[in-house]
């Protein structure tokens, strides 16, 4: 299967989707100013119309409303709950123009509170009523996800960066929530092209407002090296210097690279590096002649085919390479993953890729991670606890399916990423300016509207460990187009990770769904309207 089976330069389409997307943005902006203000002062959202869907969701009692006196209780002891009390501040004092301090001591108010319970390692219970807003959870990252619920809960003015009317009532109630899936994820291609820290950090800021807890970076392709490795300089220094269509491309420093992994892991998230390897390596092969079997450098690439190029499985240099990179990599990576790519190596023969792979996944264990290869990997043999991540069709062969499946049955753990759901680099539509569509038009339905538990036929259930939304780079080169392929998709692949199956419904989600933009309005997010969707008129 070739990803790109277009093989046009793409500088002119990008050009006119930059003029489009201008557009969109303009568009954003000027409803915001426009925005009724009746519209954002509506009554408090009801419990249960938040995205995603909570486990579960009991309207009761009176309201509570944030006002001047609000304070933000905190246990004494705990730097994480603090820091989350912290978090939560910066989130209302811009548009409530409160002081919202933080306590220890006092009644009522916003409190957040660690206790034993069976929350699980993210669930959380938010209580609402007239003194107060209670959430509680066993760990922070259940405080900070009902953080999250909470944000939604109140109006959408509240993430605006200027002080609004209000006021701002959260509706009475419990909301008692935990994920379907430990794996939510998504991910960013920074290889085609690059994306600076603070292009990450916005993105990381919008997957944490949907409880994903995975940001998977594509740091390695033919286009670009994107992730500094001391021990071979010229990765970066000459594989990161272009990208798709000529561009100056860039890298990260290990300090940008932590401050990733730091930024991440205060939103909860963990990082999953990916280095892609056999193919997908020309910005490796480019660096360092010695990587290729005939000993010849190619040129940087700045097209986009897939396919072309391999890492020389035969010679011994490669897995000193493969080594260090993966050791230093592990050493920047707190997580537990590694993901090593085995997508498209069409220039790789079979025995080579099984060969290489054999050798490959033992290093990553060697450096303490747990392998993840695109489902590609199960063509070899998938080390004991790797997973492995569908990116196929509805299309794809029954019997490429059935070698997943079979993997799946003997433990094999899958993410799964189906291009024709949940790639969020696929135009919507045909006019849809940006993307690519070599997986099909993905409309926001068709993105939501399936179950990961009963996707891959043959797959045990028990198997899924989650979902991923990729986004891949080849025509997107700023945020305003990663915010409109991401938006409105994205939400809905949070959903499927998050919520209980008993839960999707198209017909309720859309509903739900609408009601996020205005919050995507205060945000600066500007989004594709999808007819399919009942948005609020601007
Ligand atoms: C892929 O889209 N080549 C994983």
């Amino acid at each position: 299967m070739r990803r790109h089976p277009s093989t046009t330069p793409r500088t002119p389409r990008l050009t006119r989707a930059l003029g489009s997307l201008l557009l969109v943005a303009a568009a954003g902006v000027f409803a915001v100013g426009a925005a009724p203000a009746g519209q954002e002062r509506a009554a408090a959202t009801p419990l249960d119309r938040i995205v995603p869907a909570p486990a579960s969701a009991e309207a009761g009692g009176s309201p509570y409303l944030v006002t001047r006196d609000t304070r933000i209780r905190i246990d004494a002891a705990r730097e994480d709950t603090r820091r989350i009390g912290a978090y939560l501040a910066d989130v209302l004092r811009p548009s409530t123009g409160y002081p919202l301090p933080l306590t220890t001591h006092g009644r009522g108010g916003i409190r957040l509170r660690l206790a034993n319970g069976r929350f699980g390692a993210e669930g959380y219970r938010l209580d609402s009523g007239a003194r107060g807003v209670t959430i509680t959870a066993r760990e922070p990252a259940g405080l900070f996800h009902g953080v999250q619920t909470l944000r939604q809960l109140l109006p959408a003015a509240v993430e605006r960066k200027s002080v609004q009317p209000g006021p701002w009532p959260v509706a009475g109630g419990t909301v008692e929530d935990a994920p379907r899936y430990a794996y939510r994820g998504a991910m960013l291609d920074v290889s085609r092209h690059f994306f600076t820290v603070a292009q990450v950090k916005r993105y990381i800021d919008e997957l944490a407002l949907y409880k994903i807890n995975k940001l998977h970076l594509h740091l390695s392709d033919d286009q670009g090296w994107r992730i500094a490795v001391d021990s071979w300089p010229r990765l970066a220094a000459y594989g990161g210097s272009t990208e798709v269509g000529g561009g100056p491309g860039g890298f990260y420093t290990k300090d940008d690279y932590r401050e990733i992994v730091r930024y991440a892991a205060s939103r909860y998230l963990e990082v999953v590096p990916e280095i892609d390897m056999p193919g997908h390596t020309n910005a490796a092969l480019a660096s360092y002649a010695e990587l290729n079997c005939d000993g010849v450098a190619p040129p940087l690439y700045t097209g986009t085919k897939v396919g072309f190029s391999s890492l020389c499985v035969a010679k011994d240099r490669t897995y000193d390479f493969v080594d260090d990179v993966i050791r230093e990599l592990a050493a920047l990576t707190p997580g537990r993953y590694l993901h090593i790519g085995g997508d498209e190596a069409h220039s790789t023969s079979h025995d080579d890729y099984v060969k290489f792979m054999d050798r490959v996944q033992p290093v990553v264990a060697k450096y303490g991670k747990t392998v993840i290869g695109w489902h590609q990997l199960t063509g070899a043999t998938p080390a004991p606890g790797a997973l492995a991540q569908y990116w196929g069709l509805d299309s794809t062969s029954a019997a490429e399916k059935e070698q997943v499946a079979k993997a799946a049955r003997n433990g094999t753990g899958l993410i799964l990423s189906p291009a024709d759901r949940v790639y969020l680099d696929m135009k919507y539509t045909k006019d849809t300016p940006l993307g690519l569509a070599w997986a099909g038009y993905v409309e926001v339905r068709r993105s939501y509207d399936w179950d990961p538990g009963a996707y891959l036929p043959g797959a045990p259930a028990s198997a899924v460990r989650g979902v991923e939304a990729p986004l891949w780079s080849e025509t997107l080169s700023t945020s305003a187009h990663i915010d409109y392929m991401a938006f409105p998709r994205l939400p809905g692949a949070a959903e499927l990770g998050w919520s209980p199956a008993a839960t999707h419904d198209w017909e309720t989600y859309k509903v739900r769904l609408a009601a996020q933009a205005p919050r995507w309005d205060a945000l600066g997010i500007g989004y594709y309207r999808s007819p399919q969707v009942p948005w609020p008129s601007r």
